[in-house]
């Protein structure tokens, strides 16, 4: 499956999926990486992965509108069948999201529909919630709302800070999303009445439910 990776800034997320990529029969290949931003480390990240990837700065354009088109295009001549949004901090328009609905996927730092939206880990603390995590979704027009593909769940220590939990959940979310990815890109995780259904995960498969305790 052809994907096209959409990123905003340090693209740790981008590079485990090119790792997961670069393994022996992954069912999926990044075939271009669009920033919206320009001089972000992710670019550099493709660029030494020998990626095709280019900026589309969002500045550049009078409004969302004309922006998602450009970026459409963009994916469309690069022959992307699936995009996964990773780290990409713009807000698409209902008629972008429709036209790759079910093909996009987006990672968010919390256990959805738990703290949608900004300032996620400051929020989780804040509630003191002693379990947070992270989301691999299909996008909807919604923010980070749609079908949830797979989570991990992470603990949340008493001493955290948002940038000691930020990082213990980046952990977790370099594990599912190459999980969550090759599940779709296998068509074993598909979308039926707005949940995701898995079908044909063999043994060696992980559920896509992972508990990760540190
Ligand atoms: C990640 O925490 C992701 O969940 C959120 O933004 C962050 C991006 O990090 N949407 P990176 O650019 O992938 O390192």
């Amino acid at each position: 499956m052809k994907v096209g990776v959409l990123i905003s800034g340090r693209g740790s997320n981008l590079q485990a999926l090119i790792d997961a990529c670069a393994e022996a029969d992954f069912p999926a290949e990044i075939v271009t990486v669009i920033s919206n931003r320009p001089n972000v480390g992710g670019l550099e990240l493709a660029e030494a992965a020998g990626i095709p990837h280019q900026v589309i700065n969002h500045k550049d354009f009078e409004d969302r509108e004309s922006f998602d088109g450009a970026l459409d295009e963009a994916l469309q001549a690069a022959g992307v069948e699936l995009i996964c949004s990773a780290g990409f901090m713009r807000i698409l328009t209902d008629g972008f999201v429709e036209k790759w609905r079910n093909k996009q996927l987006n990672i968010h730092p919390s256990l959805l529909p738990s703290f949608k939206g900004l300032h996620v880990h400051e929020r989780s603390i804040e509630a003191g919630v002693r379990i947070s995590g992270c989301t691999v979704h299909f996008v909807r027009a919604e923010m980070d709302d749609g079908p949830i593909v797979a989570q991990a769940a992470v603990p949340v220590h008493s001493d955290d800070t948002a940038s000691t939990l930020a990082a213990r959940i980046l952990v977790a979310e370099h594990k599912i999303y190459p999980l969550a990815l090759k599940l779709v890109a296998e068509g074993k995780a598909r979308v039926v009445g707005e949940k995701v259904v898995f079908s044909g995960l063999d043994e060696t498969e992980e559920a896509p439910v992972l508990s990760h305790p540190q």
